[in-house]
Parts: structure tokens; C-alpha cells; sequence
């Protein structure tokens, strides 16, 4: 029995040589299996001994399945997450393996996929597109290859390692090089005829190069990508119609339409990642998977670049873990990792289980889309007076950690989406990315949910809140709001700005409901004393915090700027205005035109930043942290006119010369100036070794390029 499990006594009935059975928090599990994931586990629910029960579980699954299966393959709309319609399935597969009299083939463990909608031509796969064994950890992907390796009878074979994109199988058949048809998968015996849509997407060749077999059918997945995506629901919800919960869902959609013309509008993609037949000459293509991928290639069909050789077990894991770093910055969704065996003669030794082929398996990520309740929906007050929806979600794990916050942008986007209160929400988490609500599962709506409407008040500090044209956030306007205010303290001691360690959002909050700090050049006149008054603060704490202050008066400009929370002031702008202004006076005296001189700098920044310092409290702050002994940089030297005046340098790529620091302080010596951009007044463009797009872009501006030796020759040091 699994250490963890309370004690339970087991019922009258049960006899000796009667299992008995545990769930094990929804899962069933043999209590004669002590495997060590099971153990792992926290709690256990409840001890099953009775075969009509377990039989009545048995066909609940199977219901539930079934109808899942049917919202997911058939109709695009699933109602439960991945993870949890996986959890059915592994319960199910657990109970039908230990219970084998009650195994049938109507069984969703038997099948694959759901079965293809009645209104596309039904098409009969002549090789049964399978499915794909998962596993879940890397101990299970090691025992997997154990198996292989006991059954080829040796454990150095190579395997390729690729990206499982998250979209939906096809089978393409090419006869005479011209593409003749494209096909689902459907329940991968028979699928549908989707050609016309297939032959919307960019990277489906209609003609093959080279000197394909006669008849070849080749299969892949065709996908959307995350930018296209996000497309085709901005423009669905401009137009009032029901989002899609992710990219699988969008391409799936998109594949079905009936009309082409809107398949060829949604920027689909296919790779292929396998061969399905082929005929005349019925010789192989290769003797590897690896070499057939890239004979499909060359015959100009799309292969993922992403796709890993490995000689061995460790170079798989290591792909599987390399392409799960690079997970977030693909374009497209990848749940896992597919991982084949190479040698095509090894593949045909292994043969398949059911409707899985031994010889490769899918290894899958944590899932980053979950489906839970959203509670309620709340605002806070940024420091700017923005106030952000968020959604109080019943907490849910995504992404390998639990969620119970996301974020909902603006009330506009809320009602485009058409989220309410109490609805079923389909949340997002990837990497470090804040968590988003994506779509509502209208399906599972009950009638009792509630239309939003942003509070006509800040919540704070009663205000009614406004709105400016032409944006999408509403802001309060008082500006002595105490909940701006203490984001705006908490903003402007954290790092990056004044840094100053030990003022976080809890010491924020205990020095300004003290009334000690009223407005942030107070912090440079807290003494120990008040600190002391503070509870939880004692002696160390103290000196630490004041220690701390103390450090934050010589913080660079560019700090200082970012510190004041200026609305669209962030830190690459002030970085920038710092660079350009050299102290906070010049930056405060600035005009509208002088601000337009900064360059990269938009008019709507310029005018908040006009904004800002216009009022008195915002110029009596400076002064007052000026006289608490801030530094406010230092002015610029007076211009230097030079051999360089009246040009702008723009520097790319790596100089190796010359530190790319000092190659602009010499430009500015000889009277030159710097650009961060290249933009219209940029008339020079400095090209070291690797540079990025700049170059492309002085080439369509016609602005002269150096080399870094031209460089050097102008300003005599060559
Ligand atoms: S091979 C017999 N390779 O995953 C093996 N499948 O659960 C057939 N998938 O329906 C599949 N990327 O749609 C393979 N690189 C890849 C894949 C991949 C995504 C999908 C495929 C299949 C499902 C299997």
C-alpha cells in the first residue's frame, strides 16, 4: 500500500485472492502496485472491492471520454484541459488493463480520434494513420527505451528527436509529383477530404521536385502559428464570433471551413514528419527516418528545422530538453517531443501494440493551458492610476505551477472576448509570461454568469475613474490616490530604479499607513527612530533599510527618470533621456520641441512627459529630492563642434577594435552625435562584425554604411 495512504479497513468481503482496488486521487491503482509515482502522491480517496462498482466507473469513463473525444476531434471545442482528459484516460486504461473482463472494443482505449464529420468526403486511409504511446518523465522515456533496447537486443541505436507540433494530422498524396489529395486523419482509418483547404497552405507544394516515386503519401501536421493565432482571434472577436481556445483548435477550424476562401485567409502551416506509402518503384526512399526526412525535403516538402539527431539515449534527452528551453520562443505550439527510432529495419522489427507503434514515443510537456472557474473578476490601481482588470481564477496548475490570478488587459478586450464572471475560462501560462485568460467555454456556461463592467469608481480612493480618448485603459485620476501612490513607492524603490533593498511592497505599505512617507522624497528623511515605531522593524532592520536610502541618492540618471513613474516612461525611454538630457533640470525645463529632438522618442510619451513635469508637485519633488542630497546627474557638456558636427552615428554589430563605449565618446569629441536607431536623421551607420536588422534598414534609407575600418579612418585611427 503506498506509504502515504490513511489507514483503511478493508470491507467484510473482501477474501484474500480479491484485489482490491484504490483511487488514488481520481486514479485507479492496483494496491499491489508499489510503483513509486503512485507513491508520490499525496492522498488517496477511497478502496473499491466491488466488481459492479468498478464496472459502473468503467462505462462512466467511457461516456465521458466518448463525448470529450467528440468535442475535441470533431467539433473543435473541448470542455476540459489536456491534462484532464488525459487523467481520464490513464484511469481508464489502469482499470481495463487490471479488470480485463471488462475490456471491449468499443472502448475509447481503442481507438484513435474521434470519427470525421459527415459533411466532407470520407476518405480510407490505405495505411491506418496510428496514434503515439506518451511519456511523461524522463524515468519514463528510460523505460521505454529499455524496452526497445531489450527487444532489438542492443541499446547504442540512434533516434530522432522532434518537435510534436500541436496542431492536426494529414496525409498528402502526391501521384505523378502533383498533389492529388489531403486528408484528416480523422479516426485514423478513415478521415476527410480536405484538398481544397490543404491546397491554400503556403508550404504544401502542389508539385514535387525531384524524381519522386510514382504515388507517395506523405504525412505531417498542420499547424497555425502563435502570431497567426493571435490574428485570427483579434479578428474574431472584432467580428463578434466565438474565439478559439488555442492554435490547435484555430488550425483545426480553419482546415474544416467549407469555404477555402476562409482557409486561405488563416496563415496555416504544415511540416511533414513521415512517410505513409509509396509505390513505383516500391523501394524505400532510405533506410532511416532521418534520411527520409530529408528526401521529403528535397522533394520540397516542409520538414520542422528543429528536428534532433541523436546518436544515443543521453543525445535525446538532451533534445527533449533543449527544445523544452526553447519552447517559448518558437512561434508555433509543441506539446512534447516525438522520439523515433532511426534505422527503418529496426522500426519494422519492433512493429506496433494496438494502435501505437513501439518504435517511437511522445514525450510531453507540462501542459500550458488549463480550463478552470473564473471567480470573479477584480481591479488594482498601477501607479500610473491605470486601473487592470484581473481574473480571480479557481487556482489550476499550467505550466508546472499553480494559478489562481491572470490578467484581462482592459474592459474592452473582456467584452470582445465575452468573458463573464462564473464563466469556465481557458488560461494560458507559458514561461515567466503572465498568466492570460484566453477564451470563456461558452458550452459550459449555466445561465447564472455575470457581464462585467469596469467600477465607475477607483476602488482606492472613490474617484470616478476616466478614460481618455482613443485609449483602451481607464485611470484615476486623483492624483494623491493612495493606492497609486503605493505602487508608485513600492515602483520607485524597487531594482532597476532607486533600489533600495528592503523597501518592498510590505515596508511600502507599513511607512505610508504610519504617515511617514506622504510622497516619495520623504524616504530620504525617515530617521530610526520612526522606523523603529514600525512593527517587525528592529535595530538591524533599521540601519539596513537607512543604509540603503543613503545608497540610492547616487543612482544614475536614467534611474532616477524611471523612479518617478511618468506615464509610458519606461526604462529604455528613460535610458534615453538620460543619455539625451545629462541631468533632470534640463529634462524638466524641456519643451514639446525640444523632446522631439530626443531621438525614437513618440509624441505621445513626449506629451506625457510635458504632462508631468507642468505640475508643481512633480517640479517641487525634484527639488526636494535635489535637497535631500539626490543626484540628478550632471548637465552636458556644451556641444563640441568638431570635424563629426551635424552627423548622427548609428553603431551595429561587434566592433573589434574598439570597445563600442569609447567609439561613442570619440564620435561625440569630434562634434558628433549617437543615435540608438537608425532613423531618418541617422547619417552614418557603423557596421561591425554579426549586425541585425539596422543594416537592412540604412540600405532601404540609402544612409552611408562604414565598415569598421572606414570607421576608423575617419576618426584617424586607422
Ligand atoms: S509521428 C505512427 N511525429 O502527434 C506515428 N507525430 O499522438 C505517427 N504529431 O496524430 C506520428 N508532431 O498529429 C509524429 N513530429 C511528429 C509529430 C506528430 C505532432 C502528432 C500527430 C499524431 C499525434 C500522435
Amino acid at each position: 500500500m503506498p506509504a502515504t495512504a490513511p489507514r483503511m479497513k478493508a470491507p467484510a468481503s473482501s477474501v484474500a485472492n480479491r484485489r482490491a482496488v484504490l483511487s488514488v486521487n481520481g486514479i485507479y491503482v492496483d494496491s499491489s502496485d508499489s510503483r513509486d509515482r503512485y507513491r508520490r502522491l499525496p492522498f488517496i480517496i477511497y478502496v473499491v472491492d466491488d466488481q459492479e462498482g468498478i464496472k459502473r466507473r468503467i462505462e462512466d469513463l467511457r461516456r465521458q471520454i466518448e463525448y470529450h473525444n467528440y468535442r475535441y476531434h470533431t467539433l473543435d471545442e473541448p470542455e476540459i484541459s489536456d491534462a484532464e482528459f488525459d487523467q481520464l484516460m490513464r484511469e481508464l486504461r489502469t482499470l481495463e488493463e487490471d479488470y480485463p473482463q471488462f475490456q471491449s472494443p468499443d472502448s475509447p482505449t481503442q481507438r484513435v480520434g474521434g470519427s470525421p464529420l459527415e459533411t466532407f468526403e470520407v476518405v480510407v486511409h490505405p495505411v491506418p494513420m496510428l496514434s503515439l504511446g506518451n511519456v511523461f518523465s524522463e524515468d519514463e522515456l528510460r523505460a521505454w527505451h529499455k524496452r526497445v533496447s531489450n527487444m532489438l537486443g542492443r541499446d547504442d541505436f540512434a533516434m530522432v528527436a522532434e518537435p510534436k507540433m500541436d496542431g492536426l494530422a494529414a496525409a498528402l498524396t502526391y501521384e505523378r509529383a502533383q498533389l492529388v489529395r489531403a486528408a484528416t486523419r480523422g479516426n485514423g482509418f478513415q478521415g476527410e477530404n480536405i484538398t481544397p483547404n490543404v491546397r491554400t497552405i503556403r508550404s504544401v507544394p502542389w508539385q514535387l521536385s525531384g524524381e519522386p516515386p510514382g504515388r507517395l503519401e506523405a504525412r505531417g501536421e498542420i499547424f497555425l502559428s502563435k502570431t497567426g493565432f493571435e490574428r485570427v482571434n483579434e479578428e474574431r472577436a472584432e467580428a463578434g464570433e466565438r474565439l478559439f481556445a488555442n492554435p490547435r483548435n484555430a488550425a483545426a477550424g480553419s482546415v474544416r471551413q467549407k469555404d477555402p476562401r476562409v482557409s486561405a485567409r488563416r496563415p496555416l502551416e504544415m511540416f511533414v514528419y513521415s512517410l505513409g506509402y509509396i509505390d513505383q518503384p516500391a523501394a524505400p526512399l532510405a533506410d532511416t527516418h532521418w534520411e527520409t526526412m530529408q528526401c521529403l525535403a528535397a522533394f520540397g516538402l516542409k520538414i520542422n528545422p528543429e528536428n534532433r539527431y541523436c546518436r544515443n539515449l543521453d543525445e535525446a534527452i538532451e533534445a527533449i530538453r533543449s527544445l523544452e528551453r526553447q519552447r517559448e520562443s518558437l512561434d508555433y505550439e509543441i506539446d512534447g517531443v516525438v522520439v523515433k527510432v532511426d534505422s527503418l529495419a529496426y522500426q519494422a522489427d519492433l512493429g506496433y501494440v494496438a494502435n501505437a507503434p513501439r518504435w517511437a514515443t511522445a514525450f510531453k510537456f507540462a501542459p500550458v493551458q488549463g480550463i478552470t472557474r473564473l471567480n470573479r473578476i477584480e481591479v488594482n490601481v498601477g501607479r500610473t492610476g491605470a486601473i487592470n482588470p484581473f481574473a480571480v481564477l479557481e487556482p489550476i496548475r499550467v505550466g508546472g505551477v499553480t494559478i489562481s490570478q491572470a490578467t484581462l488587459h482592459n474592459e474592452d478586450d473582456i467584452h470582445r472576448k465575452d468573458i463573464r464572471e462564473g464563466d469556465w475560462v481557458v488560461v494560458h501560462r507559458a514561461g515567466e509570461v503572465i498568466p492570460q485568460v484566453v477564451a470563456p467555454v461558452v458550452r459550459r456556461r449555466s445561465g447564472g454568469e455575470q457581464v462585467w463592467h469596469m467600477p465607475a469608481e477607483c476602488p482606492a480612493c472613490h474617484t470616478p475613474v476616466a478614460r481618455e480618448p482613443g485609449e483602451a485603459m481607464y485611470y484615476c485620476p486623483n492624483l494623491s490616490c493612495p493606492a497609486q501612490f503605493f505602487r508608485l513607492l513600492e515602483h520607485f524603490a524597487s531594482r532597476g530604479t532607486m533600489d533600495i533593498e528592503g523597501l518592498g511592497e510590505v515596508m511600502a505599505h507599513k511607512l505610508i499607513q504610519a504617515g511617514f512617507v506622504e510622497k516619495l522624497s520623504d524616504v530620504y528623511h525617515l530617521t530610526k527612530e520612526q522606523l523603529l515605531q514600525l512593527e517587525g522593524v528592529g535595530d538591524k532592520m533599521a540601519d539596513m533599510l537607512l543604509a540603503s536610502i543613503d545608497a540610492s541618492r547616487k543612482r544614475p540618471l536614467a534611474n532616477l527618470i524611471f523612479a518617478l513613474g511618468i506615464r509610458h516612461v519606461g526604462e529604455t525611454v528613460a535610458a534615453q533621456l538620460a543619455r539625451h538630457f545629462g541631468d533632470m533640470h534640463a529634462l524638466m525645463n524641456a519643451g514639446l520641441d525640444d523632446l522631439r529632438e530626443v531621438p525614437g522618442l513618440g509624441p505621445k510619451i513626449a506629451e506625457s512627459i510635458c504632462a508631468y513635469f507642468e505640475r508643481p508637485v512633480n517640479r517641487s519633488l525634484i527639488e526636494e529630492l535635489a535637497a535631500a542630497g539626490v543626484s540628478l546627474g550632471e548637465p552636458l557638456p556644451p556641444r563640441t563642434e568638431g570635424p563629426l558636427s551635424g552627423r548622427e552615428f548609428v553603431l551595429t554589430g561587434r566592433l573589434d577594435r574598439y570597445p563600442r563605449g569609447q567609439a561613442e565618446a570619440r564620435i561625440k569629441d569630434l562634434g558628433g552625435e549617437i543615435g540608438s536607431s537608425v532613423t531618418k536623421r541617422t547619417t552614418d551607420l557603423v557596421v561591425g562584425a554579426d549586425p541585425g536588422s539596422k543594416l537592412a534598414r540604412a540600405e532601404k534609407l540609402g544612409i552611408r554604411v562604414l565598415t569598421e575600418q572606414d570607421f576608423l579612418q575617419l576618426i584617424g585611427e586607422s
